[in-house]
């Protein structure tokens, strides 16, 4: 089947290569003129484990196309893939700039039947409004269709997840709509929840609310266990085994980052209020995880007394593993913190090499510590998981270890003369 994929972000790009490689003949369109270009000769705008090695192959077969003529692509595509960035705004309302660009074109193209694949994340009721729009700008309703289907993979894992997905979420308001994804997803093992427009829209959010809540709550019991003496990850590991927990996205630390949770508990804590409802748990997932931060300075201050002049290093500027997005990363307003408090910031992260605002950023992981008066382990990046302890205590100025993301053992690092530094870790 032609499919078109309009967008190549994170979701477009690992769309398009997925499909092609399902089987499908794939048009990867955006007006970004400079990006289709680049994938044109090869160059992959985002770093993600195994996506470049999927895109080179289907382009081989054939099967993997880029371009920028976005309405002659749309004419001849039947399938269309809408992939465009959602920005949420501060008050938790979304920008649907992109969105509305693709409404346009869509109307002054149409002149065959549509499948209309919505999987940018977008607010309860958008997909309707979507509907409602095209007719309202002449399009007849028999001449497409608008379906919802929403995408849950996660960044560092895009590939395999689209792959391997827990679920296929599909809202449609037409039989024929949801046999269509059916078809293209034949080759997919995955339970179908199929739903209307708006429902789909609400599985994204609530599953990401879910996973965010997981992860405050975890942040939350750290901070009852510290007051306790209590090992955290001891209540994570009793709290896993529990089927109906389950053991994921129970690791206490700096709190979530990245592109997705942070903006979608604020647009759906938006969408509660727009319809009066008081969102009250969302409100508290977020001010735990705000103040997450400063927790952990604290503890840092209280070693140091003073961070004024000290020489703090960071090892980790993405949001997490194995991605170089540093989109609402947790390093970004804990390195804001600690300029606003006079520290020397130095940093070294696997990927990420440069950075706003302005630090010295080190290619050696060694080499960012010497001198430092402390450390912070703010992403858990495996290369963090098996240090030369001895060399870090020799290296360093001061002692302190802060792990930002429970991945060492407090144990080890004092056998070499550091302090550790967590949150419920003994
Ligand atoms: C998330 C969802 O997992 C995915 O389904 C959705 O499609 C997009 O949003 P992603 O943003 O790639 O994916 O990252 P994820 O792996 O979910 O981690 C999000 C943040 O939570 C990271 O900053 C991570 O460090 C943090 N986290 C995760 C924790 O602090 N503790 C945990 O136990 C798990």
């Amino acid at each position: 089947m032609k499919i078109c994929v309009i967008g190549t972000g994170y979701v477009g790009l690992t769309t398009g290569a997925v499909l092609a490689d399902l089987g499908h003949e794939l048009y990867c369109v955006d007006k970004n003129k400079l990006i289709i270009e680049k994938l044109i000769e090869g160059e992959i705008p985002i770093y993600e484990p195994g996506l470049k090695e999927l895109i080179v192959r289907n382009k081989k077969r054939g099967l993997l196309h880029f371009s920028t003529d976005i309405q002659r692509v749309i004419k001849e595509c039947p399938i269309l893939y809408i992939t465009v960035g959602t920005p949420t705004k501060e008050d938790g309302s979304q920008n649907l700039t992109a969105i509305n660009e693709v409404i346009d074109t869509l109307v002054q193209t149409i002149t065959s039947h549509k499948t209309i694949i919505i999987k940018s994340t977008v607010l309860p009721g958008t997909n309707e409004w979507i509907h409602q729009t095209l007719i309202e700008k002449g399009i007849d309703s028999r001449m497409f269709d608008v379906v919802s289907n929403p995408e849950f993979l996660r960044e560092g894992n895009a590939v395999f997840d689209m792959m391997n997905p827990d679920k296929i979420v599909v809202g449609g308001k037409s039989p024929q709509s949801i046999k269509i994804i059916q078809t293209l997803y034949e080759k997919l093992q995955a339970p179908y929840i199929i739903t209307s427009l708006t429902g789909a829209e609400m599985i994204k959010y609530a599953n990401n609310a879910l996973l965010a809540t997981k992860i405050s709550f975890i942040n939350e019991i750290a901070r009852i266990c510290d007051a306790y003496n209590v090992e955290v990850t001891h209540i994570a590991k009793a709290l896993g085994t529990d089927n109906r927990i389950g053991p994921y996205f129970l690791n206490a630390g700096l709190g979530y980052g990245g592109s997705c949770f942070p903006k979608d508990i604020r647009a759906l804590e938006y969408a509660a209020k727009r319809r009066n409802v008081n969102p009250e748990m969302l409100r508290a997932v977020q001010n735990v995880n705000d103040s997450q931060i400063d927790l952990y300075i604290d503890k840092l201050t209280n070693q140091l007394t003073n961070l004024d002049g000290k020489k703090i290093t960071v090892w980790g500027l993405a949001f997490k593993p194995d991605t170089d997005d540093i989109r609402e990363s947790r390093s970004l307003l804990l390195i804001e913190k600690l300029l606003e408090r006079g520290t020397e910031v130095h940093a070294y992260d696997p990927i990420v090499n440069s950075f706003e605002p302005a630090i010295t950023i080190h290619h050696d992981m060694y080499e960012a510590i010497k001198g430092a008066d402390a450390l912070i382990i703010a992403t858990e990046w495996n290369q963090f998981k098996t240090v030369d302890w001895k060399k870090v205590n020799e290296l360093m100025k001061g002692n302190i270890l802060v792990d930002g993301r429970n991945i060492i053992d407090p144990k080890v690092v004092r056998k070499h003369q550091l302090q550790y530094i967590g949150v419920a870790r003994q």
